[in-house]
């Protein structure tokens, strides 16, 4: 073999490692059919590491995800672990591995396949063909901001606080991730913040023209405040190219956005960080859905949004573009061909769990495959 590339898989808790487990035989039809070969191992996180391992992730996973040239996540979290200190949830798996491996650039990708476009909850008019790249910063702003904390006041009443904070070179990195993106597409950039509000926000809005101006003349740059973004892309979507914003505001507007698709159930992300020495860039892929407690372990959840950040795993992480490209038309075709899981249901179309639909795909690859 020429190259080895590593994979850990992190699948979860919640529907993460039913929706893997369709991932998993998409991953060995690769190294049967397309002789792409992984060395794949598999690790703990979230609520499933809590069990076993007493925290949300151990060291010993960190170290493993930090050397892995991809990760690809499944989700965490679940009624189960309510009851966790709130420095011991599962949520905690995710937010250290964006912190420990610096994976700064939260790719969210809505796009409205055409099977699908009946599914979403706008009109057709609305959302048919939109495509657009929230690009979410995935480090800083108030999910990790100092202070924080929940103080006792001298009056004996609970002060809970976090603080927004960016500075100069978090902003640049993650516009810089923009408008790179943009000049691959239509090159449109809208940086999103609460400039009228926020003072982190006012230098967000400086920082992104700034840069603008000096690297990136040829995109075309807009601004937006939060809100009328959350607006606006409920509107009209479609006036939006990529977007980029800070952590809080990502998380949002990319749930937001992935309803305009139609379903939670087919986003996927790449989260990657800054290329080191060695050229090497660390890289997480995930499913914007959550764990899905109320369906877990059922055998309905859709696998479609775990597949297609495999195949974002591909292009990025290893500029597989045609292999990325068939599992996207795999899932497109099998949707069109009237198959849908639970959370896709419409008219006319037939109900299937995940197995099933992993088996679809699977035809559907080796139909394209030839
Ligand atoms: C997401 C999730 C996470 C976040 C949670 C699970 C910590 O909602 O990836 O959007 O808030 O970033
Ligand atoms: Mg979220």
């Amino acid at each position: 073999m020429a190259n080895t590339r590593s994979l850990l898989v992190l699948p979860g808790d919640g529907i993460g490692p039913e929706v893997m487990g369709e991932v998993r035989r998409v991953i060995d039809w690769m190294d049967r059919k397309r002789d792409i070969h992984f060395d794949l191992s598999e690790g703990l996180v979230g609520g499933a590491a809590i069990d076993a391992e007493g925290k949300p992730i151990s060291a010993e996973t960190v170290a493993r995800a930090k050397a892995a040239d991809a990760i690809l996540f499944g989700s965490v979290g679940g009624p189960k672990w309510d009851n966790q200190p709130f420095d011991n949830r599962p949520e905690i798996g995710i937010l250290e591995l964006r912190k420990q491996l610096g994976l700064f650039a939260n790719l969210r990708p809505a796009v409205v396949l055409d099977p699908l476009v009946d599914a979403s909850t706008l009109k057709p008019d609305v959302v048919r063909g939109l495509d657009i790249m929230i690009v979410r910063e995935a480090t800083g702003g108030i999910y990790f901001g100092e202070p924080r904390g929940v103080e006792t006041l001298p009056d004996g009443q609970q002060r809970g606080f976090n603080t927004e904070s960016y500075s100069t070179h978090e902003i640049e990195r993650v516009a810089r991730v923009a408008f790179d993106l943009a000049r691959h597409r239509q090159n449109r950039v809208c940086s999103v913040e609460k400039a009228n509000v926020m003072e982190s926000g006012l230098l967000w809005r400086q920082v992104v023209t700034a840069l603008a101006a000096r690297e990136y003349p040829d995109v075309d740059l807009s601004h937006m405040y939060a809100d009328n973004c959350a607006m606006q892309l409920v509107r009209n979507p479609r006036q939006f190219d990529v977007i980029v914003t800070g952590n809080l505001f990502g998380d949002l507007l990319s749930d937001l956005a992935s309803m305009l698709t139609g379903s939670l159930g087919m986003l996927p992300s790449a989260t990657l960080g800054a290329v080191d020495a060695t050229g090497k860039r660390p890289a997480l892929y995930e499913p914007i859905h959550g764990s899905a407690p109320d369906i877990a372990g059922k055998g309905v959840a859709n696998p479609m949004a775990q597949m297609l950040s495999f195949a974002m795993l591909l292009r990025f992480s290893f500029g597989l573009e045609a292999e990325a490209a068939l599992i996207e038309r795999a899932c497109t075709n099998v949707l069109a061909s009237g198959l849908r899981t639970a959370d896709l249901m419409s008219q006319g179309t037939a109900k299937v769990g995940t197995h099933v639909m992993g088996d679809a795909v699977l035809r559907e690859l080796d139909k394209l495959n030839g």
